[in-house]
């Protein structure tokens, strides 16, 4: 070693330690390591001076800001104590050995991507993603503008964004709404948390469709409210008494969710009625009405409210990835603020991550080019199970078209019990869900719910072997 003895203010000339160049670990790294140990071993003694940085440099082939690099980090880990001109000396650390952890073997996280099981409901089909166009989006945002990736902005959202989407559900729902109107939020089921928040207080009744999305159930129950349940007819939702006193109404009237079904113009117009006469609010939850494979797309209701007291909700968690986990909500002008106060109280759970990179996306077509593709190809997937229902399974029930959405309801006959069904075609692999488990106080509700636009026709035809199998033993 270099050093000839211990002591106060003794100095170090040399260290007498090479780097090694081939070694991964950069050489500022290399200098700390060999200092801490020698030190540590006491080879070093406290109080010592060390070599100056441009001494050392020169010993060890380096620029003098790597030695001053390595020698600062020792001060800031306590080893050392000085500073750039004033010199370095060894501080006092004892016998003291550093404590290394003992090895620990970690298990490998698993890599697996999220394969949907054959008829879960609302999948898109991943595997047709536009990656490479999407890439490209979110490439040049890093490129060019990478502050837009996690700029805190609105709580309102991205500017940007929320123009494409205002232009968006203009060409295509029917809305007209400034950017101003739109809101971005973390999903569909957050802005139907974001409205209730917002219009109500703990202890207001909130109407909800019967059958209907569970999770809202749970959405109204934790904020407190008082839940009832409006059956679904021929026409939809059926409007809730005056005497319920609801103060908002949730509803799917492009595709009731989840029998499937679009609301008669007639009772769109009595709910507005309803809303005008009671002082209270429609929530439209729009969440995948852009899947509609016949015939026109049916306006938005709140396009047909010209937004004034209907909230319209849309999703892109079945036009572009369920994991993305963006939505949004337009609002009447009116009911701005009193949302943008309630998102202040909370925070706005909406990443800003992709926003701007998916408001170039739709700007750009691809958005459009990709929903175009989806839709034919949908379709197409839902004409052969539909076919294959009606032709191979009507001996246990049957399944209505209604030409839109993500999922086919196929009605059991009585003594074919869905949720029998369901937990054998579960332990079969299948992720089909039964009617029955949707409903509150509905009767009568028997069937499977099946979601198909994930699978191809192979992997239709594969599934309903199993399931063919699973209800042949139920009805044997
Ligand atoms: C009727 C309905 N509303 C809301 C949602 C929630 O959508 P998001 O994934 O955008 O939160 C879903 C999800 O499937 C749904 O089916």
């Amino acid at each position: 070693m270099s050093h000839t003895a211990a002591g106060d203010e003794q100095n170090i000339s040399s260290l007498a330690f090479t780097l090694d160049r081939e070694n991964a670990l950069p050489l500022f790294e290399q200098i700390c390591a060999a200092l801490r140990q020698r030190i540590v071993s006491g080879t070093l003694p406290e109080g010592g001076r060390l070599p100056a940085t441009r001494n050392l440099a020169i010993e060890l082939g380096v620029a003098r800001s790597t030695v001053v690099c390595a020698y600062e980090q020792l001060v800031a880990e306590g080893y050392i104590s000085g500073r750039q001109g004033a010199g370095y000396s060894v501080c006092a650390i004892g016998q003291v050995e550093i404590q290394k952890a003992a090895p620990r073997v970690f298990q490998p996280v698993e890599e697996t991507s999220h394969v949907p099981r054959p008829f879960s409901g609302g999948e898109p089909d991943m595997r047709l993603f536009p990656y490479r166009q999407w890439g490209r989006c979110v490439a040049r945002i890093c490129r060019v503008s990478p502050e837009k990736l996690l700029e805190a902005g609105s709580v309102l959202g991205n500017a940007c964004l929320r123009r494409s989407i205002a232009s968006y559900v203009a060409d295509w729902r029917g809305l007209s709404a400034g950017p101003d109107q739109v809101i971005i939020t973390a999903g569909a089921g957050d802005a139907l948390e974001l409205c209730l928040r917002a219009l109500t207080q703990p202890g207001d009744a909130v109407a909800l469709e019967d059958p209907g999305y569970l999770p809202l159930r749970r959405i109204v129950e934790r904020q407190g409210l008082l839940r009832s349940s409006v059956p679904v007819d021929d026409l939809g939702a059926c409007v809730p008494s005056d005497k319920a006193g609801a103060k908002a109404v949730v509803l799917t009237p492009s595709h009731q969710f989840p029998l499937g079904g679009a609301m008669a113009p007639g009772r769109r117009l009595e709910f507005l009625e309803w809303a005008g006469r009671s002082g209270g609010w429609v929530i439209e939850d729009d969440y995948d009405s852009e899947f509609r494979y016949a015939g026109r797309p049916i306006p938005a209701m709140a396009g047909f409210d010209g937004l004034n007291r209907t909230l319209y909700i849309g999703s892109f968690s079945k036009t572009f990835s369920n994991r993305l986990r963006v939505g949004y909500l337009v609002a009447p002008e009116a009911l701005v603020p009193v949302l943008k106060n309630s998102l202040r109280r909370t925070g706005a759970r909406a990443s800003a991550m992709p926003q701007q990179a998916l408001s170039e996306f739709i700007d750009s077509g691809e958005f459009y080019r990709h929903l175009r593709r989806m839709r034919r190809i949908y379709a197409e997937r839902r004409k052969h199970l539909l076919a294959r229902l009606t032709a191979e399974f009507s001996a246990f029930g049957h399944a209505p078209d209604h030409g839109a959405g993500m999922q086919i309801v196929f009605h059991l006959k009585p003594g074919i019990p869905d949720t029998q069904i369901c937990t054998q075609a579960e332990a079969a692999g299948l992720g089909l869900q039964p009617l029955s488990g949707f409903a509150v106080e509905a009767c009568g509700l028997n069937g499977l719910v099946l979601g198909c636009c994930h699978m191809d026709e192979p992997e239709i035809d594969r599934g309903l072997e199993r399931l063919a199998q699973i209800l042949g033993q139920a009805t044997a």
